[in-house]
C-alpha cells in the first residue's frame, strides 16, 4: 500500500505564515498593501509623517506612504548609513479603462488595460473581485475612498474547446483587446445601434455600482483607480502541507516579510538606520512618482538625516557606507520545465533563500554584495541557493539595479522561491516565509 503512514493531518503551520498569508490576502491593490502595511506598523510604535512639513528630529520609528508605495525607518542618533530592505507592492493584473461599459451579444463587460506582465490564461474562469481607491467630489474638495468589492462580481469566460479545435496544435492565442474583458452582468435588451455606438444603457454602469457601494452621487465620483482580483483565498496544499498557493506572491510575500520583520526589531538593533522601501509600479518599469526609478526614497532619505542637521556631504557619506537588498520572487526550478533552467543552479521550494546574479546587470548583486547577504544569512542559519537565468533565454529584472543606481551604493538581489511568476495565482514553500523573514531581519542587525 503506497497510503504514507501519518497521513496529513497535521497541516499546523507558523503562526507568522498564516498573518503573512493574511497580509496578502488582505491587499488586493498596491493601495490596500499600504493601508495593511500601515495598520502592522502603526500598533508597534511607527509613526506617520507628512512629507509636506519638516520631518522629525527625533531618533524613533516612523513612515511616509504616498499611494501604493511606503518607506518605514527606525532612526538612529547617527548617521552610519542605511540598511536598505526595498520590495514592489503591485502586480501584474487587469486595471478598469476610463469608459468602462462595454455590451457585447447582450452582455455587459467591463473594459480592462492590462498591467504589467500578465500570464493572461491565467485569469480565464477566475472569480474576480474589484479594488482599488476612487476620487469623490465633497464639499470640502476631493476626498480618496479606499474600494473593494470582494464579491466574486466578474469572470472572464475562455471560449469552448469546440470553438476553438486549434488550441491543441496550435496553444491558447489570446488577443489583449479583444479577449480579456471580464462579463459582470446580463444587459438590458437594447438595439442593435445603441450597442455599437455605445449608447446602450449599460453606460454608467460601473460608476453607478461604485456609488452604490460608496453611498454617494455617480455625478461625485470623479475618478477611479481600479483593478480586478481572484476572490479565491490563500491555500496551504500539497500532501504534506509544506506550500501555499495565493494570489501576488510576487512581491506581497516581500513586502510583508519585510513589514513583520521591521516590527520585530529591538530599538537599538543596529546603529545604522534601516529602512524599508516599499514601491508601486515595479511591473511596468518602476518609472514614476511612486516608483522605484523616481526620487522617492533618495529624498526621505537625504530628508531623515538632515531633519537631524547633517550637511548634505554628510548625508552623501552615511549612502557610502551603506547597502540595497532588493527582496522579490525568486524562480523555483519548474519540475515540469527544467529544460527552461540553468542546469547547475536548480532552486527547490523551501530550499532557502536565494541570490540572484546576472552578469548583465538585471540583478545588482555583485561580489561585495553577495558577501554581505552569504554573511547575514549564515549568521541566521538561513539557507540559500543561487539563481542564474540561462544565457539563451532574456532575464527579468528588480528594484534592486534601479535603486542600486539612483543611490549610488551596492544592492543584492535575493527571495524566496515560487513557481508560476505573474499567474493570477502563484505557489511557493511555508519554510520559505520563515527564511525570508529571518533573512530581512538579520539584513538589518548585520555588524
Ligand atoms: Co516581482
Amino acid at each position: 500500500m503506497n497510503v504514507p503512514a501519518e497521513p496529513n493531518e497535521n497541516r499546523a503551520i507558523p503562526s507568522v505564515v498564516g498573518d503573512v498569508l493574511a497580509d496578502i490576502s488582505a491587499s488586493p491593490t498596491p493601495y490596500h498593501a499600504v493601508a495593511r502595511a500601515v495598520s502592522i506598523l502603526e500598533p508597534a510604535g511607527f509613526r506617520g509623517v507628512d512629507l509636506g512639513r519638516t520631518l522629525p528630529v527625533e531618533p524613533g520609528s516612523y513612515y511616509a506612504a504616498q499611494g501604493g508605495s511606503l518607506v518605514a525607518w527606525r532612526q538612529q542618533q547617527e548617521h552610519r548609513g542605511f540598511t536598505i530592505v526595498g520590495a514592489h507592492t503591485d502586480s501584474p493584473n487587469l486595471r478598469v479603462k476610463s469608459h468602462p461599459d462595454v455590451v457585447s451579444a447582450g452582455v455587459a463587460q467591463i473594459g480592462m488595460e492590462i498591467y504589467g506582465g500578465v500570464l493572461l490564461n491565467s485569469w480565464l474562469d477566475r472569480d474576480l473581485g474589484l479594488a482599488g481607491r476612487v476620487s469623490v467630489a465633497t464639499s470640502s474638495g476631493v476626498a480618496e475612498q479606499m474600494f473593494c468589492d470582494e464579491r466574486p462580481l466578474m469572470v472572464v469566460p475562455q471560449l469552448a474547446i469546440h470553438l476553438d479545435r486549434d488550441i491543441l496544435s496550435n496553444g491558447l492565442k489570446l488577443n489583449p483587446q479583444k479577449h480579456l474583458a471580464p462579463m459582470w452582468a446580463l444587459a438590458p435588451p437594447t438595439d442593435d445601434r445603441a450597442e455599437a455606438d455605445g449608447t446602450s444603457s449599460s453606460v454608467g454602469a460601473l460608476r453607478h455600482h461604485l456609488a452604490t457601494v460608496l453611498e454617494v452621487p455617480p455625478e461625485d465620483i470623479l475618478a477611479w483607480d481600479l483593478m480586478a482580483f481572484d476572490v479565491q483565498p490563500p491555500s496551504i496544499i500539497g500532501r504534506d502541507g509544506d506550500l501555499f498557493s495565493t494570489a501576488r506572491i510576487d512581491n506581497l510575500l516581500s513586502t510583508f516579510c519585510g513589514v513583520r520583520a521591521l516590527v520585530e526589531l529591538e530599538p537599538d538593533h543596529s546603529n545604522r538606520t534601516s529602512v524599508l522601501a516599499l514601491y508601486d509600479h515595479e511591473e511596468v518599469g518602476s518609472e514614476s512618482a511612486t516608483g522605484a526609478a523616481g526620487a522617492f526614497l533618495a529624498s526621505v532619505l537625504e530628508r531623515i538625516a538632515t531633519a537631524e542637521g547633517a550637511s548634505r556631504s554628510e548625508y552623501l557619506t552615511a549612502l557610502n557606507q551603506s547597502m540595497v537588498v532588493s527582496v522579490d520572487g525568486a524562480h523555483a526550478t519548474n519540475p515540469n520545465y527544467v529544460d527552461r533552467h540553468e542546469p547547475s543552479h536548480r532552486v527547490a521550494l523551501n530550499g532557502g533563500i536565494v541570490i540572484k546574479r546576472n552578469a548583465n546587470q538585471r540583478y545588482a548583486t555583485d561580489a561585495r554584495s553577495e558577501a554581505f547577504i552569504v554573511d547575514v544569512c549564515r549568521r541566521a542559519d538561513v539557507p540559500l541557493q543561487w539563481y542564474i537565468h540561462r544565457n539563451d533565454l532574456p532575464c527579468g529584472s528588480t528594484i534592486g539595479p534601479i535603486t542600486a543606481g539612483r543611490l549610488a551604493i551596492p544592492a543584492v538581489d535575493i527571495g524566496a522561491p515560487q513557481l508560476a511568476m505573474h499567474s493570477i495565482r502563484e505557489t511557493a514553500g511555508v519554510l520559505d516565509v520563515v527564511h525570508l523573514l529571518a533573512a530581512i531581519g538579520a539584513s538589518w542587525t548585520a555588524p
